[in-house]
């Protein structure tokens, strides 16, 4: 059954390039990018695996661990680390589980037959601490995803989770951000100590409550 926004995020144990993992577990209430490429030994995911591999200090500013998952061994992801290494100039410092037996691609609907029946699609989940999805991308096979953009969505959670905001089209930290239509405009000015510019009763925006 398709993951949605607001579910818990199924547990699961698989073998990984870093052994066996017990998902919960291994996720210990921090943030997780859990995301699945098509095949090992292909252009594209080498390309996204090496870069987020480079944005472990990232992740690690934003108190979250990246995992990928694709339907092939153990011994096709520990050879294809190689492969990344030398090619994108990167370790991979995160675990890529091992689905030969695709149960974790049936658990988080990743096989979408129509686009191909045997490969997983380039899903990405954003899990909160308390195991929540709180982001669901489904990209094709031929299209590498933008990895700022999850670090972006990531920092968008982030900031909401703590205030009464949302953020705008286009957003990017420090950037202005919307007072949440929840608020009144009294109770805007008591929580905006800087105050917010009122376009329309229902777009207000104000500066970033934490940059
Ligand atoms: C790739 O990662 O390059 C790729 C994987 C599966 C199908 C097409 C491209």
């Amino acid at each position: 059954m398709a993951i949605r926004l607001g579910d818990i995020a199924p547990d699961f144990t698989a073998q990984s390039t870093d052994g066996e993992i017990s998902f919960h577990n291994w996720k210990n209430d921090q943030w997780v990018v859990f995301f699945s490429h098509p095949k090992d030994f292909t252009p594209v995911c080498t390309t996204e695996l090496g870069y987020t591999a480079k944005l472990k200090d990232e992740f690690e500013a934003r108190n979250t661990k990246a995992i990928a998952v694709s339907v092939d061994s153990v011994d096709d992801h520990q050879a294809w680390v190689g492969d990344i290494e030398e090619t994108q100039g990167t370790a991979v410092n995160f675990p890529i589980i091992a689905d030969p037996d695709r149960v974790v691609a049936d658990l988080y609907d990743m096989i979408h037959p129509n686009a191909d029946n045997t490969l997983t699609v380039r899903s990405v989940f954003i899990i909160d601490p308390a195991n929540k999805v709180r982001l669901t991308l489904t990209y094709p096979a031929s299209t590498g995803r933008n990895f700022d953009e999850i670090l972006r969505v990531l920092d968008s959670l982030q900031l909401t989770d703590g205030y009464k905001v949302a953020t705008p089209v286009n957003w990017t930290q420090g950037g202005d951000v919307i007072v949440s239509p929840a608020l009144s405009d009294d109770e805007a000015n008591e929580l905006f100590p800087s105050g917010f510019t009122k376009i329309k009763p229902y777009l207000r925006t104000t500066a970033q409550p934490n940059s």
